[in-house]
């Protein structure tokens, strides 16, 4: 394991304490209040998302493939009460469960982070029962400010790598178009407290 994902994974909450206070905290409410059903989410990281999760979801399955992450995940499970969580190392683009198998899947800052959004909604889409929703919270390319995009297209590889393979210019809302799915709901917003290149942001719920 690289040395990178074990200090990315060691100050990740820092890293996110003024984004989450500004905004995130309350868009992960926001989007989670009504979540229901047997519940997938890919690349939990370190469990941001645990206190939003209603009392009232049947299962929650958290899906994490960095093993140092992954620790910190479980160690956040386990000061949650409830018994209803589970960790689990699944990689987005290769999920380990069968078809039709959750209501809903979370995606908070994840579709940034894996090789293929294709690949990745494309087994989101399988492990989804029909009508099944997609929630997600993505940062993406700023289509609503071309004069960024440049710049979000110039710093992708060297953010990349610093960063945990995040790009910083990914037409996130295209790929789930792509993939299948319809929008329920579809927030354009801007992060207060992230860099500018990472600000556009799309939150929202897409179904199956
Ligand atoms: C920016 S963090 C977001 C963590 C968390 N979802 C949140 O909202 O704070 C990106 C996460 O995606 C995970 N990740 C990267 N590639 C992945 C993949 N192919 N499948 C699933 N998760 C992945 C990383 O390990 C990391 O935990």
């Amino acid at each position: 394991m690289s040395v990178r994902s074990y200090f990315m994974a060691k100050y990740y909450d820092a890293s996110m304490k003024k984004m989450e206070r500004a905004c995130l905290s309350r868009w992960r409410s926001e989007l989670l209040s009504d979540i229901s059903g047997d519940v997938l989410e890919i690349g939990s990281g370190t469990g941001a998302n645990l206190p939003y999760y209603p009392q009232s979801i049947h299962r929650l399955v958290l899906s994490e493939p960095e093993s140092h992450m992954r620790d910190l995940l479980r160690q956040h499970i386990n000061q949650t009460p409830g018994g209803k969580c589970t960790a689990e190392s699944s990689s987005a683009d290769k999920l380990s469960f069968p078809d039709n198998s959750f209501d809903s899947v979370v995606s908070t800052l994840v579709l940034c982070s894996v090789d293929s959004p294709d690949t990745a909604l494309h087994e989101i889409k399988r492990v989804l029962k029909p009508g099944g929703k997609l929630y997600f919270i993505e940062h993406v390319l700023a289509k609503d400010a071309p004069h960024l995009i440049k710049w979000q297209r110039l710093v992708q590889p060297l953010w990349r790598y610093m960063c945990g393979n995040c790009h910083t210019a990914r037409d996130t809302e295209r790929h789930i178009s792509d993939a299948g799915f319809t929008f329920e709901t579809l927030e354009k917003l801007h992060a207060s407290g992230a860099p500018s290149l990472v600000s556009p942001t799309i939150k929202g719920v897409a179904k199956r």
